[in-house]
């Protein structure tokens, strides 16, 4: 299963490295209301977000991805990122 939370940091950029990249052999086919909607399945996969949410544009920056804070900055390595 796809590992989402120590990836990526926001659900904003899951949704937009989808949009770019994904389907790798056909990227940008998929629609802005297909793209939440697998969006908000692999964070359902991934126990991030519940069954019931609905995914949308003013949602999907709400999400907290478990690893937020987790990620290590290469410019300092010894200080953590902190995004709040
Ligand atoms: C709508 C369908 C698809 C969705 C939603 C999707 C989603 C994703 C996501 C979220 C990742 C990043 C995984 C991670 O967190 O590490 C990923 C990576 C990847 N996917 Fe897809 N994918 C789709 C279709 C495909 C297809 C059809 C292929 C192959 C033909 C493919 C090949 C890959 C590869 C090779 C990677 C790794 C890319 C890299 O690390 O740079 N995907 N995909």
């Amino acid at each position: 299963m796809v590992k989402l939370y120590t990836y990526w940091p926001y659900a904003t950029t899951l949704f937009d490295f989808i949009r770019r990249a994904m389907p790798l052999n056909s990227p940008g086919i998929l629609s802005n209301n297909e793209l939440y909607a697998v969006t908000a399945y692999l964070l359902y996969l991934n126990q991030i977000i519940n069954k019931d949410m609905i995914v949308n544009a003013n949602s999907l920056a709400k999400i907290i991805m478990p690893n937020r804070n987790g990620f290590i900055n290469m410019y300092k390595p010894k200080e953590k990122l902190q995004y709040d």
